[in-house]
């Protein structure tokens, strides 16, 4: 019941976190990009990752809290496969990406929209989004090793 209760955490997480980024590249950043001017476009996406991130910031707990938890049932970190030796690297390098995101271009971008600065707004947004896309892929490499690594 804790194992299944774990994984349903751990999946849940690795959703939010990468359907979010999937859904943010792939659909509402183009459709912004053609259908808005800059000072709609960066408010408006600034206010998405303002409440989109705070889900980034539980789902980040819960992946980590839950991935611990299983390996500790797993059995010891040594013993288990490449696969989630890989998994844990790649979140931490994930992890890292989106607190620098966050701290940096982000922050940038919200001071720019409150003081009016599109252009600001513009290059911090411009900062951002490589960033997501690097995290888009690396989640998504996450998901595909952690599901299929173990019949590898
Ligand atoms: C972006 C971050 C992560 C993603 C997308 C992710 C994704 C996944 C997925 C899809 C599974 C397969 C679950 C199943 O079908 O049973 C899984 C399992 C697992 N994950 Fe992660 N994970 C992430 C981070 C972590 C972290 C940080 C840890 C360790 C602290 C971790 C440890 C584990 C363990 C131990 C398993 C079970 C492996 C097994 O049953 O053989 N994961 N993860």
């Amino acid at each position: 019941m804790l194992m299944a209760s774990l994984v349903v955490l751990h999946l849940l997480a690795a959703l939010v976190w990468v359907g979010g980024m999937f859904f943010a590249h792939t659909a509402l950043r183009p459709t912004a990009a053609s259908v808005l001017q800059p000072p709609e476009r960066l408010t408006l996406i600034s206010g998405v990752f303002g409440r989109f991130f705070i889900w980034v910031k539980g789902a980040i707990l819960v992946l980590f809290i839950s991935g611990f938890g299983l390996i500790h049932f797993l059995g010891n970190f040594g013993k288990l496969g490449w696969y989630v030796h890989t998994m844990l690297l790649i979140a931490v390098v994930m992890t890292v990406i989106f607190a620098y995101i966050y701290g940096g271009p982000f922050r940038m971008l919200k001071s720019a929209v409150a003081a009016k600065d599109w252009p600001t707004g513009g290059l911090a947004l411009a900062k951002i989004r490589p960033l997501i896309f690097t995290n888009l892929i690396l989640g998504l490499i996450t998901v595909a090793i952690g599901a299929g690594g173990r019949y590898l």
